[in-house]
């Protein structure tokens, strides 16, 4: 559920007039809903209560500082993935004991940031970096907890560019390694393996991949255990689907429900990372149409918004569903076939191909909708664009949460020199 509605024909975020933001703070415009997403973590904490997770918040899906502070404010943790991440995560203030370390290429400089800061664990994915985390924390004389990320080699049925638990994939370790690992704990001092992580997928809309690996990692913990090997948690990762077209993905409740038993046999403490579930469809992107082009076979309407603000279409072949903020009888009794595109000089610049749409005409504005999750945080300067303004609605409230890149900005980091 999103709080992205029409009212009498009109969008609104909230109780805000989707087009007055438009108007006030110019185009391209991300437009997040504080309600929703604060729902939709309270609807998995909810979910889950029985086991009381810790929900780290997946910051890659969308790193504004104000959406990490306000889940952080809630009691969520964050799930980092680089330096800049971790910057952000302390920047909010968020207990350096709720942050969890991912990503299969984390440098000396990242990780000895992670250690002085105190973060939960790191989630390892292979064994030259266990060894690497063992040398630089032996080095500084600091103990640091792990979590081994194991690949589970689970066919998550999704996008071939978001699936990360295949064999192919270069994530984790696979269960023969961990063991050895396991196996041969004491022989590196100054890490200690407190738990083991999963994360199979994004967009992931059925429950079997998650069950199938959830179920294998919990035997594969009633084995260890039977070794007397001892781990405190397990981190399941994140990778819920939303709807972004005609998908049925599960609840949060549905989910629980599912994977509760399972996860309640095992024992240990449970973190998720979620990111597109909490934040995916709490934003929109709003965009207005600069021209219509006609040519032989096909209408065009090109926007201000280009595939450097949402990537997401021309990367993943995604669908958004496409509103205008002023959906008139007019507009809905003349529908037409159009292909929605972007400014930028690539032909993979697009939102929308052969979609059958309201009448639009130029000047019109329309909302990019399920925006929130992996559309800034993916955004690019490609073209020399300006990265676009963020707003966040709360009721009536309405806060700019990112001003627009300028001009100068653009530059700042480029000299000139003298040759
Ligand atoms: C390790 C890890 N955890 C969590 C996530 C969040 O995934 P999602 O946004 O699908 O929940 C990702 C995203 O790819 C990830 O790589």
């Amino acid at each position: 559920m999103h709080e992205f509605k029409y009212k009498r024909d009109i969008l609104f975020c909230e109780e805000v007039k989707v087009q007055d933001l438009a108007i006030k703070f110019a185009t391209p415009l991300y437009v997040y809903s504080w309600n929703t997403f604060i729902n939709h973590y309270l609807k998995l904490k909810n979910a889950f209560q029985e086991v009381r997770p810790l929900i780290c918040y997946s910051v890659k899906a969308n790193s504004n500082l104000m959406i990490l502070k306000a889940l952080v404010d809630k009691g969520a943790g964050l799930d980092i993935v680089s330096g800049g991440e971790l910057f952000r995560a302390l920047r909010v203030g968020c207990p350096s004991s709720k942050i969890v370390y991912a990503s299969v290429g984390k440098t000396d400089n990242e990780i000895e940031e992670a250690i002085k800061s105190g973060i939960l664990f790191f989630n390892v994915e292979s064994l030259p970096e266990l060894q690497n985390i063992n040398r630089i924390a032996g080095r500084m004389r600091k103990v640091t907890n792990v979590a081994l990320r194991i690949n589970p080699v689970i066919e998550p049925k999704t996008h071939k560019f978001i699936t990360t638990g295949k064999l192919t994939n270069k994530f984790g370790v696979d269960f023969k390694t961990a063991a050895d690992i396991l196996d041969n704990g004491g022989s590196l001092s100054y890490v200690k393996i407190k738990g083991l992580h999963i994360h199979i997928g994004s967009q992931i809309t059925i429950r079997e991949p998650f069950v199938a690996a959830i179920k294998k990692v919990v035997d594969f913990i009633g084995v260890i255990k039977k070794k007397g090997i001892g781990i405190e948690y397990l981190n399941i990762g994140g990778g819920l689907g939303i709807i972004y077209h005609n998908e049925t993905p599960q609840t949060a409740d549905e989910f629980a429900k599912k994977v509760l038993p399972i996860l309640k046999r095992c024992g240990l403490k449970i973190i998720m990372e979620p990111g597109r579930f909490i934040i995916g469809s709490a934003g929109i992107l709003v965009v207005k149409v600069l021209y219509v082009k006609k040519t032989r076979d096909k209408k065009f309407i090109i926007v201000d918004g280009g595939m450097n603000d949402l990537i997401r279409p021309a990367l993943y072949d995604a669908h958004h569903e496409i509103l205008p903020l002023e959906n008139t009888g007019y507009a809905r009794s003349n529908r037409e076939k159009v292909d929605i595109v972007g400014p930028i000089c690539e032909s993979a610049d697009f939102f929308a191909k052969g979609r059958v749409m309201a009448k639009i005409k130029e000047r019109d504005y329309l909302a990019i909708t399920c925006s929130g999750a992996y559309g800034f945080s993916m955004s690019s300067n490609y073209n020399s664009r300006r990265r676009p303004a963020e707003v966040m609605v709360r009721g009536r409230e309405v806060y700019l949460i990112r001003e627009r890149e300028s001009y100068s900005q653009l530059l700042r980091n480029e000299k000139i020199v003298k040759l």
